[in-house]
């Protein structure tokens, strides 16, 4: 399969549609972001790596962070997670509060907003700097040095209200064991960690290979658990998208309303593909096409 020759096709196919959509608004300083940025990566098992426009141009990973936090609760707590968070699609948006309440605190599953609030007090309690357990947790996964942009954190940590009312609901439903506070500003730094689309690509290979980084990083996660992280994926990763994602991508795959989605073609590659305007659902808009046209060109999915 010749990858490069294939994002080429999409990027030239999609340009009628990059800067369609809108550019997440609701932390401020996500606002300015230019909407007319596209860039997509490949890198296979083997370490080829296949990138086309602005993939390596770091962009604002925000909910593509709660598939590592995952990973890392998995590691430190194995089953025991799915005693705070279920593993069920939401059929809600991200950040809604009616369904957390009608069901005691306990979110549907890890990758809607409360539910990685509950993996990240998770951490809280394991680490004194969690943000930076995150960082170092993705450094290797990577191969790069990878930051957080503390303004972007700032920025979302001051307007953060709907999150804050999610996490105090939880706290009083005793499924929150730090503070509120402690566990809002991890979460809105490892959200705004930046990274490119080559970073994200690599970041995710060890779950196509079945939970073993083919990098030299060794077991990530055991086979078992890995396949259960992309079974997530493809049920709630794209939040209440997800069916429609399914429909048209059939890859296991996780947004962030940076504009990032990252997807999974088990035993083959990671991917990941960004252009910042979203569909109302919050998933990149282009993104979103380009997958589409990713596993209907290659011919390539999990189905
Ligand atoms: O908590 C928030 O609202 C953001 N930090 C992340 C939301 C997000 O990326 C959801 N994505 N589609």
């Amino acid at each position: 399969m010749d990858y490069s020759e294939v994002l080429q096709q999409i990027a030239h196919e999609l340009k009628p549609v990059i800067g369609q959509g809108k550019v997440a608004s609701y932390i401020p300083e996500l606002a300015s972001v230019s909407p007319h940025q596209f860039g997509m990566a490949v890198v296979t098992i083997s370490g080829e790596v296949h990138a086309v426009g602005d993939a390596r141009t770091r962009f604002s990973i925000q909910s593509i962070s709660k598939l590592f936090t995952l990973v890392m609760t998995l590691q430190l707590e194995g089953e025991r997670v799915w005693s705070r968070v279920g593993r069920e699609p939401s059929g809600t948006p991200f950040n809604s509060l009616v369904q957390l309440e009608a069901e005691n605190g306990k979110p549907r599953n890890p990758f809607i907003n409360p539910g990685a609030l509950v993996c990240t007090d998770i951490l809280c309690t394991r680490y004194a700097v969690p943000e930076n357990a995150v960082v170092e947790f993705l450094r290797p996964l990577s191969g790069t040095e990878i930051h957080y942009n503390r303004a972007v954190a700032a920025s979302e940590r001051r307007t953060s209200h709907r999150n804050a009312a999610m996490a105090h609901l939880m706290k009083s439903f005793g499924n929150l064991g730090n503070s509120v506070e402690d566990v809002l500003d991890a979460y809105c730094r490892h959200c705004a960690i930046e990274m490119n689309c080559v970073e994200l690509a690599r970041a995710v290979t060890f779950l196509a290979h079945g939970g073993t980084h083919p990098s030299g990083q060794g077991e990530i996660l055991t086979t078992s658990m890995a396949k259960r992280l992309n079974a997530l994926m493809l049920t709630c990763g794209t939040y209440d998208a997800a069916g429609d994602f399914a429909f048209r991508v059939g890859l296991p795959a996780k947004s962030g309303v940076g504009g990032g989605i990252v997807a999974v073609m088990p035993g083959e590659c990671g991917v990941c593909v960004w252009s910042p305007a979203l569909e109302p659902s919050g998933n990149s808009l282009a993104g979103s096409l380009a997958l589409e046209r990713f596993t209907d060109i290659t011919g390539r999915s999990i189905f």
